[in-house]
């Protein structure tokens, strides 16, 4: 393919060059929002005036023909053109001759590529939203069904207090929905037009951006075209968003992890979301769940890169910025990949709820309870813990836990002691008087599920 952009030089670049320019090999991907977004840039001409109404016409229906043949097969890419850009045109330009020409006036190929990033973003944002949108009504289904599956809860991953297994999974589904709102919130800035801001300057032709802008489903267009063409904060942003989710779905997984080991056995997950050993016959190892957060190391990876090749450039448009792309790839790619794996993982996924309870019977996670109960007899918090651990450390001595100490045990360390203790420091009935707003009790969990049903109901 010969250079479109021959002139001041005869184009003729060393093939070494040329490879190393290219960037077809992964901006063919957005061949759809390129031509999309030429077909509303003819429109813009001809209704301007700037073409006449016959050529721009034949543009629109030419870039139309070519996204039908891309989409059915019947053109392929060519892996020699520079970038999609050059590619498309240079296909049109030999399907209509000259009127092909005139596609590229009042435009570059700075605020196309910017064009078509937010294109292309904006699709692949709402993807990933409906994703994590689905995996939240995954965990939230787990959430009910185990809502009263008592548990240890850990803070140091050392036994806390007592929850269960659903109020646990809510946690995840705060995280979740705080991603969907990131996403959304991240969708106003990258659904602003760039288009129009031409090489860097703006345009002397009398340009519609507003028309074109509208065209193509912006909200609005970049106020200064320097920066419309510079701007790459709409992909740092969207990264920066897809790490966090990485990061949410990484915690996740490293319980999962533990969680399904011999030491916990407080999940089981299926035979489709696991793998054996080649050698260890026994082994059923989470590999989804390790995978994904092997992969939030990757992403972390793809944000920094981009930060860093943003870091010195001077404005507007530098071919450093050609760089942003793999790296956007890579993380909605992965992302993707991830969390429709995740749902597969966590809807087959299934709780043990005597294992749960065994591990929340040891451990002394009822010893809050048992400083609260003599705080209700009168005893300030403080004294009232001291007492607690002195128990606790006199149960570790005689082996024993203090659902089964005796009542005159017990009265060694306070008169205030009563046979009511054994009701108070019910594992149980632990995990229900945590009634405050978001606590651990069935009633609050089931408020925090309605809320998150309602939150999904809207969303749709
Ligand atoms: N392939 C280029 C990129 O991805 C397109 C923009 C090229 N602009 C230029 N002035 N050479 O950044």
């Amino acid at each position: 393919m010969g250079k479109m952009w021959a002139g001041r030089t005869d184009g003729s670049t060393d093939k070494i060059a040329d490879d190393f320019n290219s960037s077809i090999h992964f901006d063919s991907r957005m061949y759809r929002q390129d031509i999309k977004g030429s077909m509303a840039h003819a429109a813009m001409l001809g209704a301007q005036g700037i073409i006449s109404l016959d050529d721009s016409q034949k543009l629109i229906d030419g870039l139309d023909g070519i996204l039908t043949d891309l989409d059915e097969g019947k053109l392929s890419i060519d892996f020699d053109a520079e970038d999609i850009h050059m590619f498309v045109e240079q296909v049109l330009t030999e399907r209509l001759g000259d009127v092909g020409k005139k596609l590229h006036t009042a435009r570059s190929r700075n605020d196309q590529v910017a064009l078509d990033m937010r294109m292309y973003m904006r699709d692949e944002l709402d993807e990933i939203k409906a994703n994590v949108l689905k995996l939240i009504e995954a965990v939230l289904e787990k959430a009910e069904a185990y809502k009263d599956y008592v548990m240890p809860g850990y803070t140091h991953l050392q036994r806390a207090q007592p929850i269960t297994f659903g109020h646990h999974l809510m946690a995840y589904v705060m995280m979740l929905m705080r991603d969907v709102d990131r996403f959304a919130d991240a969708r106003k800035r990258i659904n602003i037009s760039p288009i129009g801001s031409c090489a860097l300057a703006g345009t002397t032709y009398n340009t519609d951006r507003r028309f074109e802008a509208d065209k193509l489903g912006f909200d609005s267009v970049t106020l200064n075209s320097i920066d419309g063409v510079s701007d790459r904060d709409f992909c740092v942003e969207a990264l920066s968003n897809i790490a966090m989710l990485m990061m949410h779905l990484s915690r996740f997984s490293e319980e999962i992890v533990l969680w399904s080991s011999w030491e916990f056995k407080f999940v089981e997950l299926s035979d489709s979301f696991t793998t054996g050993s080649s050698i260890m016959p026994q082994k059923k190892n989470p590999d989804m769940a390790e995978l994904v957060r092997g992969k939030t190391g990757r992403v972390y990876g793809d944000l920094m890169a981009l930060l860093t090749v943003l870091k010195g450039l001077p404005l507007a448009y530098n071919k450093d910025m050609q760089e942003d792309k793999e790296s956007v790839f890579d993380a909605i790619d992965t992302v993707k990949m991830c969390l429709e794996v995740f749902v597969g993982m966590v809807s087959s996924m299934k709780a043990n709820k005597e294992n749960m309870l065994k591990a929340a019977q040891n451990g002394f996670i009822n010893a809050t309870d048992l400083a609260d109960y003599l705080v209700k007899k009168g005893l300030p918090f403080r004294s009232a813990y001291k007492i607690s651990g002195q128990i606790v450390a006199y149960c570790i001595q005689e082996k024993k836990v203090l659902e089964t100490l005796t009542i005159d045990e017990y009265k060694q360390y306070s008169e205030l002691f009563d046979d009511d203790v054994y009701k108070d420091i019910d594992l149980k009935a632990c995990v229900d008087k945590r009634i405050s707003e978001g606590g651990t009790s069935v009633s609050s969990v089931e408020k925090q599920i309605v809320f998150a049903k309602d939150y999904l109901s809207k969303e749709d």
